[in-house]
């Protein structure tokens, strides 16, 4: 029989959407198949607090983290496992490295070496590349986009900007700093111009929305100019750069599921029928009555259309793994305009990216083996490059 792998499935973080990244973890925990893996837990709170242990996932939600074990994972690439941490004093961190017999009280690997990281962290610190880079230099696999693509993906303006230069549908569009916004207040005869050009360009309703953030947080949809100010004041409160965006009206929201590396694949869309005007918050995750409706009700030749602009956009931003990839599609014309690349979707028991599969003909634990065999797919890859070159003196002369 093999060996069963080690998977650390991390969840919480610092973001927005820490609680749905729990109900994403508890999802995937519950259907990862215990007869292939053994599953290393690992909370971080929302002030980024490392916490590890069987109950860890559970005592994120109570929030009664002070009896929770505290463990982190290093950047050196012999560690590989889950470090305790000395709760009284940071600088006492020891760590037993595992060719060393020295005797200390913490800082000790408490988990065997970890194979494979499953990152079920959404938005900030989680879905952005800077967890991605811990597991670079620790030289751990892990499932999903890399550094550049969870970075670029995460930026609305950066992945609009490289989709627009690979000409892919999307919606007219203008983006200015916090700072621009604030001088731009200040001198007046520019604002009343710069608004004036705006939403002549554009035309109401307005999205705008802070660039680097998710789950509709901080996005309003606006009609006049009143509303236009106020929305762009708090987008600013949320980010430094700031979308503005033509409202597509009169559209259905569809979403693809996208798996694979270098060469990956689309599933059949989906349609997200929000309760609300538009899909905010309250519509993704409090008031439960948004409609799904898969397959999407749409001609196959749009499909086709939608499935080759999602992989196109997932390989443009260079991701991995998976992505959903999200557009708005016009009732009448079917006019296809690409929104946004996910590269952690929503991974709960009733979220598109797992239902997409399964109705795709892959079930979700099926799914998650692919997943983890693309990380590991991806490690080896990367692993096989040339990372340092031997000098050689004719160089040189
Ligand atoms: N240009 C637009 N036209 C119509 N609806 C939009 C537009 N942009 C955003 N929305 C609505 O706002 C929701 C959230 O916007 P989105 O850009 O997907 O942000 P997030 O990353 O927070 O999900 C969308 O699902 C959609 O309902
Ligand atoms: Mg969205």
């Amino acid at each position: 029989m093999t060996k069963k792998m080690n998977v650390a499935v991390i969840f919480g973080g610092r973001s927005g959407e820490h609680e749905v990244s729990l109900v994403s973890a508890d999802f995937i925990i519950k259907t990862l198949d215990k007869k292939k893996y053994n599953v290393i837990r690992i909370g971080i709170t929302k002030d980024g607090q490392w916490i590890a242990g069987e109950n860890s996932l559970d005592l994120l939600k109570s929030g009664d983290i002070l009896k929770a074990l505290k463990a982190t994972l290093t950047p050196d690439t012999n560690i590989k496992s889950l470090v305790q941490i000395c709760n009284k004093n940071y600088k006492e961190l020891r760590i037993m490295s595992s060719n060393t017999n020295s005797h200390v009280n913490c800082g000790l690997q408490i988990t065997d070496k970890i194979d494979v990281v499953f990152p079920v962290l959404h938005g900030t610190y989680g879905e952005d590349g800077t967890i991605q880079g811990l597991f670079e230099l620790a030289d751990l696999p892990y499932v999903g986009s890399g550094v550049l693509g969870s970075a670029v993906a995460m930026d609305k303006i950066t992945q609009k900007n490289i989709c627009m230069a690979a000409n892919l549908p999307m919606a007219d569009w203008v983006w200015l700093t916090k700072k621009e916004w604030h001088w731009l207040k200040k001198n007046k005869d520019v604002f009343k111009k710069w608004l004036n050009s705006t939403e002549k360009k554009l035309g109401f309703p307005i999205f705008v929305k802070p660039s680097n953030l998710g789950s509709s947080v901080g996005i309003s949809k606006v009609k006049n100019r009143g509303e236009f100010i106020k929305a762009i004041n708090l987008a600013g409160r949320f980010d430094r750069r700031i979308v503005v965006e033509k409202g597509v009206e009169d559209m259905m929201e569809i979403e693809v599921a996208v798996l694979g590396n270098g060469k990956p694949e689309a599933s059949i869309p989906g349609q997200i029928i929000p309760s609300g005007e538009f899909y905010d918050y309250s519509a993704k995750y409090v008031d439960d009555r948004s409609e799904k409706i898969i397959p999407a009700p749409l001609p196959e030749k749009i499909i086709r259309q939608i499935q080759n602009i999602a992989v196109e956009a997932f390989k443009l931003l260079d991701c991995a793994g998976m992505a959903r990839v999200d557009f708005f599609v016009e009732k009448k014309s079917y006019k296809i305009y690409l929104s946004e690349i996910n590269t952690i979707p929503g991974f709960t028991s009733i979220s598109m990216y797992p239902k997409l599969w399964q109705a795709s003909g892959v079930s979700p634990q099926k799914l998650l083996d692919i997943l983890i065999r693309l990380a590991l797919e991806r490690h080896g890859e990367k692993k096989q490059l040339i990372t340092s070159i031997q000098m050689k003196d004719e160089w040189y002369k």
